[in-house]
């Protein structure tokens, strides 16, 4: 359609067809998932049957049949003829599904990112995806925050790279068998208060900037033509209302064209935020803020006609708005082929085939952190006869992921499923030893005769591998929690298990970062395999037993204890800063310190182990003076000391020394990963430039400052490996 004809369109529909399109429902309201009968539920956002008949989009439509139908009998119904767009929530795959997102994040790899969102839109557009509520790319630094699971992790730079990632696979080039990207939640939504979901948030307009914004800017840069506000409050205002950020930020500073559509029900919560009096008022504030659609509550339908008739809203804010979402469909060419790459046949061939199991596995793989292998108790042999597989996920096939889309657990691997499959003639004495539940009602006592049971049956067997954490749905949306270390009967089964086979190894799973202090010192290993998606069992017995090397970096800090988090490695200095990090309170008085624990955490942003060992040569620089127009090249060896072939993430970090407001005490600028044969060594080059080592000075202007500065090259966010470089103004 032309810009002409577009146009046209928009000045032929009626009021109610415009208000229509500015409201997306979930494809549930209409019958069977598909067809136009409504079912009724649209009362309960207060809508009629009739108004179903003009929506603009559905959310949650389920198969490529299903969106056909209901596709091809909305638009025959509709008086214009509008096609509706199909929107959803394909976040680690659709139903292929890859490890979580912070899980994804901990292979440091761009390409792997983007290969994995291109098959999972491949799948989705084959099914009558149009568009998916993706990438999300909130900074999590809090892993109380279930929802830290949906990101790429604490920093900035690795949150751009990747969530840029996310979108070129998603959209790719418009062309065959990709889908849209709505980027959010925007913004700033993974640092509520208390790390409690959906809670208000209190940021520096700094730090937002510096910090928070820079991820969402760059997945719209990438081609994500979709925004969605986020629930939170910042500042007391909410997002789905705030104008400063909405419109002078976003549609201002950043020139964005797109469409903005609400968060689920977020149009009303600005009344249950107590920000609005009346429906009405909740209809009037997100209209002035550029918030174009409205999803699942019907404040825009019911209100609209009044409010422009008392002039709190503009006939040209309905059709802005109208003009972006028809303008939006348009871009997806879906007055052309309303169904896109709707296909059911093709769906069923392309689905969870071979390829894609293959790439699942491998981002498994390369997704999994080994935090810990003292004595390299990992990889076991696989000559060994009994392998005891003990603790609740075992056998557990509920490790695909919270956000897993049309993925069930049923089409999940299991680690028992993998290890089975990889040593079909190994004896396996499986025992889950409790249940992974987080509320506890089993009296302590039966909790540890079953533990000490386990222990006993770990005892028999050569090798031991201790499955536990988090299960899938304890991460996620609205899955916050308090407590970050294992359940009761986790504890009690891991205390007894490894206290009585002490080279037995942990396979942790979970959604974020976990205070596992209880059991850490009492075992040699510990293997994060988070989240890891359909392959998850595959991956799990490949990394123990040595067919694959782990090479996952930590995406988010791990705390010692809930009371450090939020915790993070790009925090600034203080006025008191403690001398040794590493040491608990007492030696050093009036400091930023803590009495009872190291303020350091347990393990750093950035950190993971690997089968083989790599050394790190001093960092080098073709020059220590940075001119406004010049670049430096920063470079060190890394070489594999040890006896495998393996991978490794190599993190470039930049600190500035002295700011006009304190700085951070590091920054990733950058990363290569790559694979070095044992003794083979490879020099790797970073550069940077003068626009690299801008922030957001104390006038709040965008700036950097002549000065020193350090170029840290390294295996983890940790290291002190630097070299010192002037910049001249
Ligand atoms: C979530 C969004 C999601 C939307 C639609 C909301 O509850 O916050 O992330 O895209 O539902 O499913």
């Amino acid at each position: 359609m032309t810009n002409e004809q577009l146009e046209q369109l928009l000045s032929e529909l009626s009021l109610e067809e415009k208000l229509g399109q500015l409201t997306q429902c979930e494809a549930s309201f209409f019958i069977e998932n598909a067809g136009l009968a409504a079912t009724g539920p649209e009362s309960a956002i207060g809508l009629k049957p009739e108004d179903l008949k003009l929506m603009g989009s559905v959310l949650n439509c389920v198969g490529a049949e299903n969106c056909i139908k209901l596709q091809r009998e909305f638009m025959e119904n509709h008086p214009h003829h509008i096609p509706l767009i199909m929107m959803d929530d394909v976040i680690h795959g659709y139903r292929t599904q890859y490890p979580i997102p912070l899980a994804l994040a901990c292979a440091f790899d761009d390409e792997l990112t983007e290969e994995c969102a291109r098959m999972a839109s491949h799948e989705a557009a084959l099914e009558g995806v149009h568009v998916t509520f993706a990438p999300m790319v909130d900074i999590s630094r809090d892993a109380r925050w279930g929802r830290c699971m949906e990101s790429c992790g604490e920093d900035t730079t690795l949150t751009k790279r990747l969530g840029a990632a996310m979108v070129r696979g998603f959209v790719g080039d418009g062309g065959e068998n990709t889908v849209g990207s709505c980027v959010k939640h925007f913004c700033a939504y993974g640092a509520p208060e208390a790390g409690r979901d959906y809670n208000n948030v209190e940021l520096s307009e700094r730090t937002l900037r510096q910090t928070y914004l820079p991820g969402y800017k760059a997945a719209l840069d990438a081609g994500a033509h979709w925004i969605m506000p986020s629930f939170n409050s910042i500042g007391h205002l909410p997002m789905t209302g705030n104008s400063y950020i909405l419109k002078d930020i976003l549609r201002g500073e950043w020139g964005f064209k797109g469409a903005a559509i609400s968060d689920y029900n977020a149009f009303r919560e600005i009344q249950w935020h107590g920000a609005a009096e009346t429906m009405k008022d909740v209809a009037e504030i997100p209209r002035h803020c550029g918030v174009d659609m409205e999803m699942m509550s019907g404040t825009t339908i019911l209100h609209s006609k009044e409010l422009l008739a008392e002039g709190r809203i503009t006939m040209e804010e309905i059709d802005t708005s109208v003009r972006r979402i028809l303008q939006e469909k348009n871009a997806l060419g879906l007055f052309e082929n309303p169904f896109r790459f709707a296909n059911a046949d093709a769906a069923a061939d392309y689905i969870m085939s071979d390829a894609n199991k293959a790439l699942a596995l491998r981002a498994a793989e390369e997704s999994a952190v080994l935090l810990k292998n003292d004595g390299a108790l990992l990889p076991f042999k696989k000559d060994i006869k009994k392998l005891a597989l003990i603790g609740p996920f075992a056998a557990e096939k509920g490790i695909k992921g919270f956000w897993s889309c049309v993925g069930v657990d049923e089409e999940t691997v299991s680690v028992y499923e993998g290890i089975k499959a990889l040593l079909p003639d190994t004896e396996i004495l499986l025992d889950a030893g409790c249940s992974y539940d987080l509320l506890n009602t089993t009296p302590i006592d039966v909790l540890t005769a079953n533990a000490k049971k386990a222990a006993a049956i770990a005892k028999e067997a050569d090798a031991v591998l201790l499955c536990i954490g988090e299960y899938q749905n304890y991460s996620g949306e609205g899955n916050s929690r308090a407590e970050i270390r294992l359940p009761l009967p986790q504890r009690i089964l891991a205390q007894e298990v490894l206290s009585e086979n002490p080279d037995a190894a942990v396979l942790l799973f979970g959604g974020r970062p976990q205070d596992i202090s209880d059991f850490e010192p009492l075992t040699r290993a510990i293997l994060y395999m988070w989240q890891p998606g359909t392959m998850g069992g595959t991956a799990a017995a490949h990394l123990v037993f040595g067919d694959a090397v782990p090479c996952g970096k930590l995406s988010m800090t791990f705390p010692r204890s809930v009371g450090q988090v939020p915790i993070y490695y790009a925090h600034q200095t203080t006025g008191r800063a403690i001398k040794d990090p590493d040491i608990p309170g007492m030696p050093h008085p009036f400091t930023s310190r803590y009495m009872d624990m190291p303020v350091s955490p347990l393990y750093a942003f950035g950190h993971g182990l690997s089968y083989t060992t790599f050394e790190y040569g001093p960092v080098t620089l073709n020059t220590d003076t940075l001119t406004e127009d010049g670049s430096i090249t920063a470079t060190a060896t890394v070489k594999n000391t040890g006896n495998v072939t393996a991978k490794e993430s190599v993190q470039f970090y930049v600190r500035d020394l002295i700011g006009s407001v304190a700085r951070p005490v590091k920054e990733l600028k950058d990363f290569k990963k790559i694979t070095l044969a044992p003794g083979e060594e490879k020099t790797v080059s970073f550069t940077v430039k003068e626009e690299d080592l801008r922030y957001w000075d104390k006038d709040l202007q965008y700036v950097s400052d002549a000065g020193a500065f350090h170029a840290f090259i390294g295996p983890d966010s940790d290291t002190q490996n630097y070299a010192g470089f002037v910049l001249k103004k």
